[in-house]
């Protein structure tokens, strides 16, 4: 196998972090975690036998950097206490010993949590839903904002104390973060609304959290919607414009696409050809020349040699066969 994909076998180091091979686990939600947020052993067990089968880099399901209001679910791992950090290093232990590298998601759900759900209004960028029909929500202040990017940052201490190799920031999928990203969820006319500058500004400070907590070693991935696929939202040329602002500091770009209303390229319907979004991947990487995920339907190993080997296909590369 090794010979025949060398390109995938090939390993990466970004900071202290050194993975075997290119093979990355996206963040799926598994619905395994306790009504308490818990890791449950299942859980773990889960996560190793994908680290036993040889993956590189796991990236844990998206966690909650603030409960209740930053909830995505009922079945949704928490980080916002320190109680949390000895079942999360058992799962580090468990995967660092079949050789894997692990990162987690951090993430706050915004106007993607429910009220029904988390006892209030959900909170966002401004009071447009994200998603068609979905709940009015109360947008943050500034002082509420800095707040959340410290737990952010707190978050991302707990998860380093716990062992992870990479913290990866969740700015993509129409929770909190893309709300402010993306002017179909953000009409706010203050220095977090307008602009792309602006509308970057509260992952910006995400991002100096996050680095100000884990210090220089540990790298940081970018979840991204590159291409929200959606009228009126980020196109590929708005998410390079937007990451001029956050690049500093990101160590890996981690391409998704999608929001709420376009979720069949977020998380790829099967009629989507093998690497159809790679050219995203492509686009980032080429700006910015750091290292760049590319994701979607890569279920045949010579699709992600190619991939890697040719520096990412094309869109034109795939119409041409
Ligand atoms: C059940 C499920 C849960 C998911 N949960 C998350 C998540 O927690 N965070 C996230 O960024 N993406 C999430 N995704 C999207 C995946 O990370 C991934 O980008 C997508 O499924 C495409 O994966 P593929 O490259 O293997 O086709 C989820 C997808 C599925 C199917």
């Amino acid at each position: 196998m090794k010979v025949n994909f060398p390109h995938v076998f090939r390993p990466i180091t970004l900071r202290s972090m050194t993975v075997r091979n290119r093979v990355v686990m996206m963040p799926m939600g598994s619905d395994f975690a306790g009504h308490d947020g818990e890791l449950s052993d299942e859980h773990i067990r889960y996560y190793e036998l994908r680290a036993r089968g040889g993956t590189g880099l796991i990236i844990v399901e998206n966690i909650c950097v603030k409960y209740p209001e930053g909830s995505n679910g009922t079945t949704q791992l928490r980080i916002d206490k320190d109680s949390y950090i000895p079942r999360l290093f058992n799962l580090t232990e468990a995967c660092h010993r079949q050789g894997a590298c692990i990162g987690i998601q951090l993430n706050h759900a915004g106007a993607s949590a429910m009220s029904s759900r988390i006892g209030m209004q959900p909170v966002s960028a401004s009071t447009l839903p994200s998603k068609p029909g979905g709940e009015t929500p109360r947008p943050l202040s500034r002082e509420e904002l800095e707040a959340i990017a410290k737990d952010y940052g707190i978050g991302a201490k707990r998860a380093v104390n716990a062992g992870f190799d990479l913290i990866e920031i969740h700015a993509g999928h129409s929770y909190l973060i893309s709300q402010f990203l993306s002017p179909t969820m953000n009409d706010r006319t203050d220095e977090f609304g307008g602009s792309a500058k602006n509308r970057s500004r509260f992952c910006r400070m995400v991002i100096d959290q996050v680095r100000a907590a884990i210090g220089p070693h540990v790298p940081i991935s970018l979840r991204l919607s590159v291409d929200e696929l959606v009228a009126g939202g980020n196109t590929i040329e708005d998410c390079l414009e937007y990451l001029e602002y956050l690049q500093d500091e990101v160590d890996l770009f981690d391409t998704s696409a999608g929001l709420n209303p376009t979720i069949q390229y977020q998380i790829d319907a099967n009629y989507l050809e093998d690497g159809w979004r790679a050219y995203m991947a492509k686009a980032v990487r080429d700006r910015f020349h750091k290292p760049t995920i590319a994701i979607g339907n890569i279920r045949d190993p010579q699709v992600a040699e190619d991939i890697l080997a040719r520096g990412m296909r094309t869109l034109s590369d795939w119409a041409g066969g």
